[in-house]
């Protein structure tokens, strides 16, 4: 029988990993970058690729956005801190986007597998596309998945960062394809007494389990 492949997978709700690595912005301690922020780690499987590089650059041009959200940006693959750097500086000649964030060197590709970046059966060599979405407490809150050979949406990234963090501050969830300004999910009441209140509340209302308002 085929020996299983397992693989150590971090959890939705676990803290992340700490480590400490070599980038392009000098050598960071994952937990100090992350203190007082939001961080997303993400990684590419490789430098000088096509889908990576387009990427990396919505990461780069839409940097300002996630600066305004208290989140800062580390990228990271499997390749040495000179091919990153060959890689920025390539990509700054070839188009003036500076990829201005650190990428980690993950050559050992020790963070990696921490964070259940390698999935064999996908690639033995090169680290899938991963996001984790890390909050200021160190919590991993949200993470994607995507293969090698499709490429992730600035879009979505930036709207589900903003989800999480309006749910955290105003305490309320957010239905199908929540975008800013539109109604939120008031969670369901855990009384009978808290039932009753809510019919006569303003919330729009499917049923007193389903209640939305505006912010
Ligand atoms: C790319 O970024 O284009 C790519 C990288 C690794 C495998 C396949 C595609």
């Amino acid at each position: 029988m085929e020996e299983e492949k397992v693989t150590q997978m971090p959890r939705i709700g676990d803290m992340a990993p700490d480590f400490k690595a070599n980038t392009t912005y000098g050598p960071i301690q994952f937990s100090e970058y992350n203190k007082g922020s939001w961080v997303i780690l993400f990684s590419h499987p490789a430098d000088f690729t096509p889908v990576c590089t387009t990427e990396m650059s919505g990461f780069a041009v839409r940097h300002n956005e996630f600066k305004e959200l208290n989140t800062k940006l580390m990228g990271l693959s499997i390749d040495s801190i000179h091919s990153h750097v060959a890689w920025v500086n390539n990509v700054k000649k070839n188009t003036g986007v500076l990829f201005d964030f650190p990428i980690v060197e993950d050559i050992s590709m020790n963070v990696s597998k921490l964070y259940g970046m390698l999935q064999p059966n996908e690639s033995e060599t090169a680290a899938v596309r991963a996001v984790f979405f890390i909050d200021p407490e160190g919590k991993i809150r949200l993470m994607m998945y995507y293969p090698l050979n499709v490429g992730r949406n600035m879009d979505e990234i930036i709207r589900v960062l903003k989800a999480l963090q309006t749910s955290d501050k105003h305490g309320v969830a957010l239905p199908l394809d929540w975008k800013p300004g539109d109604k939120v999910i008031v969670p369901p009441p855990k009384t009978v007494e808290a039932m009753e209140e809510r019919e006569k509340s303003s919330y729009e209302m499917v049923d007193f389990y389903l209640a939305k308002k505006d912010l």
